[in-house]
C-alpha cells in the first residue's frame, strides 16, 4: 500500500533538493547517459566527458553541472577506488565529481561473464571501501558518495560504521516498483533518492489513463510521479525530441487523486533484478535473485 507520508507536498515543482551532507542541490531531473552513440557503457563516459568539454567552451560554467559517477563493481576493493576515480575524472575531462556512487553492492573480477561463472561474484568489503571513498571527499575530488542498489539490511550496515553518511541513494522506482521501504529508511536516514528506471511501469493502464487525462506522456506522468514522492528522478536518453518531452515536468501536477492510484498499484516487479550480473544457480555465491535483494523483496 502506497504511504501518504510519502507524498512530498514540498516536492511538486521543486526543481532541485538539497543533499543534507552538505546543504548543496542536486538537480530534480538528470539526464541518464549510460548508453552512448556506440551503445555502450564503458564510451558513453568519453562521449560525456567531450560533451562537458563543449559545455564549458561554451561558456556553461562547471558549477552550474551536477556530475554523478559510479564505481563499478570490478573496481569495488578499496585498493582500487582511487585508480578508479581517477579513470573516471581523467575520463569526464574534471578534477572533481559531484557525486560518487557504489553501483551494486558485489565485486565481480574483471571481465566477469553475464551470467558470471563460479568464483566471478565476490562479497563487497564495505567498510574499507567506504573509508577510501570519504578520503576522496576529504580531499575535495568528490562532493558527496552514495549507493546504489542498496537494501535495507546492506544500508544498515553501512550506515553502523560510515563516519560520513551516504548523500544519496540510486534506486529503480516507478509506479510497479515503488520500494517504499527503502525510501523510507532513506527519508528517516537524511539520505536523498533518486529513481532510475522510472518508465518501468509506461504500458500500465493506468498510467496510461492518467497520461491521456492530464494530456502528458506516460514518460512525463511516470517522471511527475518520481518529483511529487519527493525524488529526483533520471531520464533516460532518447533521440533529441524525446529528451525535451519527457524533461517538461514543472509546471502542472498530477493531482492528488491521480497520485494515489499510480501509488497504488498492486503488481510490483524490479526490471533490473541484478540476475544476469550477479546470479549463478550452481555455483554461486548468488544462486537467486531474492539473495541479490537479502530476501526483503
Ligand atoms: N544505478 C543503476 O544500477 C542503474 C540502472 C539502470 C539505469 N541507471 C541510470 O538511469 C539512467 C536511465 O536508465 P533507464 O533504465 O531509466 O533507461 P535507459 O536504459 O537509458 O532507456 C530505456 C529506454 O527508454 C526509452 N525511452 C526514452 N524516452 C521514452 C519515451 N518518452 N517513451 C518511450 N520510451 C522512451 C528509450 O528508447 P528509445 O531510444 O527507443 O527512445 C530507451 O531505450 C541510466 O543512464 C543510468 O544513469 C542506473
Amino acid at each position: 500500500m502506497a504511504d501518504a507520508s510519502l507524498i512530498n507536498e514540498d516536492a511538486k515543482n521543486a526543481v532541485s533538493f538539497k543533499l543534507s551532507s552538505t546543504g548543496r542541490s542536486i538537480p530534480a531531473v538528470g539526464f541518464g547517459t549510460c548508453k552512448s552513440t556506440t551503445n555502450s557503457v564503458f564510451t558513453a563516459i568519453v562521449e560525456v566527458g567531450r560533451a562537458l568539454q563543449s559545455a564549458m567552451e561554451a561558456g556553461v560554467e562547471r558549477r552550474a553541472m551536477f556530475v554523478t559517477s559510479k564505481i563499478w563493481c570490478s573496481d569495488l576493493s578499496p585498493d582500487k577506488v582511487r585508480a578508479a576515480l581517477n579513470n573516471t575524472l581523467r575520463d569526464l575531462q574534471i578534477d572533481c565529481l559531484d557525486l560518487y556512487l557504489i553501483h551494486w553492492p558485489f565485486v565481480l573480477k574483471k571481465g566477469a561473464s553475464m551470467p558470471p561463472k563460479g568464483g566471478e561474484v565476490m562479497e563487497l568489503e564495505m567498510e574499507g571501501v567506504w573509508k577510501e571513498m570519504e578520503k576522496l571527499v576529504e580531499e575535495n575530488l568528490v562532493r558527496h558518495i552514495g549507493i546504489s542498489n542498496f537494501t535495507l539490511n546492506k544500508l544498515n550496515t553501512l550506515l553502523s560504521f560510515a563516519q560520513i553518511k551516504p548523500s544519496l541513494s540510486q534506486m529503480e522506482m516507478h509506479p510497479g516498483w515503488r520500494n517504499d521501504k527503502m525510501l523510507e529508511a532513506c527519508k528517516n536516514n537524511g539520505i536523498h533518492v533518486t529513481a532510475y528506471s522510472a518508465l518501468g511501469s509506461e504500458n500500465d493502464p493506468i498510467v496510461e489513463r492518467v497520461a491521456k487525462k492530464l494530456n502528458k506522456s506516460p514518460a512525463q506522468v511516470l517522471g511527475k510521479w518520481a518529483l511529487q514522492r519527493g525524488t529526483s528522478v533520471i531520464i533516460p536518453n532518447s533521440d533529441t525530441n524525446t529528451i525535451k518531452e519527457n524533461i517538461q515536468l514543472f509546471g502542472w501536477e498530477i493531482p492528488n487523486q491521480d497520485f494515489q492510484a499510480l501509488s497504488t498499484l498492486s503488481h510490483q516487479k524490479r526490471v533490473v533484478d541484478g540476475e544476469d550480473l550477479f546470479v549463478n544457480k550452481e555455483e554461486g555465491p548468488i544462486t537467486s535473485v531474492a539473495q541479490v535483494w537479502d530476501h526483503e523483496d
